[in-house]
């Protein structure tokens, strides 16, 4: 298998880790994906355009922020770039971007969402190739069916490169339950996510509970303690990644929600206004609700009424004019900038290697800030 070179996988300091440590992993991805392709091939045609289709949708576009975290995680703990594990230390990182195509894939059919990275969501494309072809049957039902299977795949995928990743049995069984952990924790996420929204439940706390499970745990706290289990860190050093990477995951899915809703589809790839439309029930709109239901019950009313209905984009306006009067907006960033100062405190005392404590602290603003 082509891997990066592990001597060039040390990332940027102050943006993205992208550049050398970016490609390393689309490295391992892409040659991973060739590596089944015998067996692709042997079931059929059809088959292989499906997974040419995954391969593209995992290696387009993406922050590569769990890798990326993972890495860091190890680096923080001691791993060393140019030691022996380094290779396999990337393909572990790497297999978090098949858990993230499984998760994203799914997602879009669950939120009913069309675009992801600039492109049709995965769904969609297959749902037009039906009707392009003229096949018989409904297209969206076939659409979602092939792209609940792709995201079945990028699944057993990310298992096989963990599995197949050379490591010694005793990092290998450091590293077992957190990621199966993190499989569990980010499924029953999205389990509360629709859950909460079928029986609109306002409440701040389940909006939080959310963000914990189907974001922060696999997008920050369990990539951060993978690294450090590859590095077998100190369990001190393990308590400061949980809490780091718990508060910067929710910041980080705090500032998911309110692109959501503002953010420009130009720059963050997907659309803006669907969440409401869908009536997620993020903590931007537990913090409207809570103060229109005490000041302004109007307000509290229109909110309500319009959350999960097919909003037109004047009403989408009405919507955001409304979430910034009430606080909401405000209230988020508030909670984003607290969230990232009590990380960033948690990290201060932490007996992290230098390099890499520069490094999260750059990642958490990058996280926290970033406007795709
Ligand atoms: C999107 O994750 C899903 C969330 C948990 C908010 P990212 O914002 O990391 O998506 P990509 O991988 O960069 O496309
Ligand atoms: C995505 O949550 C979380 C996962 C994919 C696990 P959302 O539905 O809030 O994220 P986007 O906005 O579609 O990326
Ligand atoms: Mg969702
Ligand atoms: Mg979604």
């Amino acid at each position: 298998m082509r891997r990066g070179d592990p001597a060039t996988v040390t990332g940027d300091r102050s943006e993205w880790p992208r550049g050398s440590f970016v490609q390393a992993v689309e490295g391992v991805l892409d040659s991973f994906v060739d590596s089944r392709r015998p067996t692709v091939d042997t079931v059929g045609p059809v088959y292989a355009e499906a997974v040419e289709e995954l391969r593209s949708f995992v290696l387009r576009g993406g922050k590569r922020i769990r890798p990326s975290f993972a890495w860091t995680g190890w680096l923080g703990a001691g791993g060393d770039p140019g030691g022996p594990d380094a290779e396999a230390v990337l393909q572990v990182c790497s297999a978090l971007e098949f858990v993230q195509a499984c998760a994203l894939v799914h997602d879009d059919i669950i939120d009913s969402s069309l675009t992801r990275r600039g492109f049709p969501t995965v769904h969609v494309t297959f749902a037009e190739r039906h009707r392009r072809s003229e096949w018989i049957g409904d297209p969206d039902a076939f659409g979602e069916a092939v792209a609940i299977l792709l995201g079945d795949l990028a699944l057993c995928w990310a298992d096989d490169l963990i599995r197949e990743a050379d490591l010694p049995i005793e990092t290998v069984r450091r590293v077992g339950p957190i990621w199966s952990a993190m499989r569990t924790e980010v499924l029953g996420g999205q389990l509360l996510d629709i859950a909460v929204e079928a029986r609109s439940d306002d409440s701040l706390d389940a909006a939080l509970r959310i963000d914990r499970y189907k974001t922060a745990a696999y997008t920050v706290e369990r990539p951060l303690l993978l690294g450090g289990a590859l590095a077998d860190a100190d369990p001190a050093l393990l308590d400061v990644y949980r809490t780091f990477g718990a508060d910067i995951g929710i910041a980080f899915q705090l500032r998911d929600d309110l692109l959501g809703v503002f953010g420009d589809p130009a720059v963050t790839g997907k659309p803006s206004g669907d969440d409401l439309r869908e009536g997620k029930r993020t903590v931007l709109i537990a913090a409207a609700l809570d103060v229109a239901d005490r000041d302004d019950p109007a307000a509290a009313e229109t909110i309500r009424a319009g959350l999960g209905t097919d909003l037109t984009s004047a009403q989408v306006d009405e919507m955001r004019a409304l979430l910034f009067r009430l606080g909401a907006v405000d209230e988020v960033e508030r909670r984003i900038t607290t969230l990232t100062e009590c990380a960033l405190a948690a990290l201060s005392g932490a007996d992290v290697t230098p390099d890499a404590a520069d490094r999260l602290v750059a990642m958490a603003h990058a996280a926290t800030r970033r406007t795709t």
